[in-house]
């Protein structure tokens, strides 16, 4: 018995002595657009982001999130670079998340990689986005990543020989076109204009750039515009001026038919064809949970689209961190963490590339159809785990 006792008062000293999991508080800096014409980009990313910590309660230990939220307001660098200088000196974030447009990213990397602090890229698609600090993790895609094998698809499978190319006109357009260009003329095509279309602030008239295109006529018309509404607009102007009817075929990556704005844009997607990694219209296990709990949190009528799954597949690698270093995020550690890291998304297998930090993804070609008095994004053929070609090839500013 009194063996038993001390044995018993022994354990009880020992669980007082020993120190309790500590509950850390990790803090995640989020710069995004959350005002003016793109402040849906912002919304749909820390929608999914949230969800996915409200669907995974235990996804972070013992530990906790705190985000500091910043709207970088537009797409031109300065205020997201203001914004990231007050969250690392001022707000001492851990990590640093978002990132819609390339400028916003581009701006910033000097200031995580003086700084260390690790930053997962949820959007901005710029190739060499990656390439400009070795604290940077990206979860979204590269243009590269749809550009260049739409380029080769368009000559090989769409049968077109010619092409027109429609940009916005800054980073992740030329980036599109330089991959796009590449691709087709590697398979024998020849793209006879490429036309800076405005830039990602603004929607502009597409009218004159559309107009210049028919006059034109090539058998494709390859399009980057940032989602949302620049894509709405875009496809709007293709029907009204007759491009569709007169057989040019638009196409283009995922941008330019996100779940969002899809049914809205009416007859004139009806056969689009895009290199894409995401849509909701997806039938694997993960992405069914994905958009029921979506349905369940945000209304039957909302939907998640690309941004929302670089969102989500971007909380559930900031809680790998989370967990795997027990709260206590150390930058050189947590990049070791990420680099390799694996998971069975919504859009399908991803993995972090542990040489380039970028994704490694399935690209599929996509058409849209209609079906019931819905538009749905038909899969034709899908391209497994692709890792960004600009880095692969070794081009421009992906070879540094
Ligand atoms: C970007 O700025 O990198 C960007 C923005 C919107 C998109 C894609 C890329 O739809």
């Amino acid at each position: 018995m009194r063996i038993v006792k001390s044995l018993v008062l022994g354990a009880a000293i020992a669980a007082l002595a020993a120190p309790a999991a500590q509950a850390r508080t990790v803090k995640v800096g989020v710069v995004m657009t959350f005002s003016g014409v793109n402040a849906e980009y912002g919304d749909q990313i820390m929608r999914a982001m949230n969800l996915y910590l409200k669907v995974h309660p235990k996804a972070l230990g013992n530990n906790k999130i705190e985000f500091i939220k910043r709207d970088s307001k537009n797409p031109g660098g300065a205020v997201a670079k203001t914004e990231v200088q007050e969250l690392i000196t001022r707000d001492k974030v851990d990590m640093l998340a978002g990132f819609v447009f390339s400028p916003n990213a581009i701006a910033s990397a000097p200031l995580v990689t003086e700084a260390k602090v690790p930053m997962i890229v949820m959007n901005a698609g710029t190739a060499w986005i990656t390439n400009l600090s070795p604290y940077i993790v990206r979860t979204s895609f590269s243009m590269w990543h749809a550009a260049y094998p739409m380029g080769t698809y368009a000559e090989k499978t769409l049968g077109c020989k010619t092409a027109a190319v429609g940009y916005t006109d800054y980073p992740p357009g030329k980036d599109s076109l330089e991959a796009f260009k590449k691709g087709f003329e590697e398979a024998g095509g020849k793209v006879i204009d490429a036309i800076p279309m405005g830039n990602p602030a603004q929607v502009p008239d597409f009218t004159p750039f559309l107009q210049r295109v028919k006059d034109e006529k090539p058998g494709c018309f390859y399009v980057f515009v940032p989602a949302g509404e620049h894509a709405a607009a875009l496809v709007k102007t293709y029907g009204d001026l007759g491009l569709r009817a007169a057989g040019i075929k638009l196409i283009g990556p995922l941008d330019i038919i996100q779940d969002t704005k899809l049914q809205g844009m009416g007859k004139a997607a009806e056969g689009m064809v895009v290199m894409g990694h995401y849509a909701a219209d997806y039938t694997n296990r993960a992405n069914e949970a994905f958009v029921r709990e979506w349905k369940k949190a945000y209304g039957k009528d909302s939907t998640p689209d690309f941004m929302a799954v670089a969102g989500w597949d971007g909380m559930a690698a900031i809680a790998h961190v989370v967990k795997t270093l027990d709260g206590k995020i150390d930058p050189d550690k947590a990049m070791k963490a990420l680099e390799g890291w694996k998971f069975a998304s919504p859009r399908g297998p991803i993995e972090i590339d542990p040489q380039t930090r970028d994704i490694i993804q399935n690209e599929h070609v996509e058409e849209v159809v209609e079906k019931g008095g819905r538009l749905h994004v038909k899969v034709l053929e899908t391209i497994p785990q692709v890792k960004d070609p600009c880095k692969q090839l070794k081009i421009g500013k992906c070879a540094q």
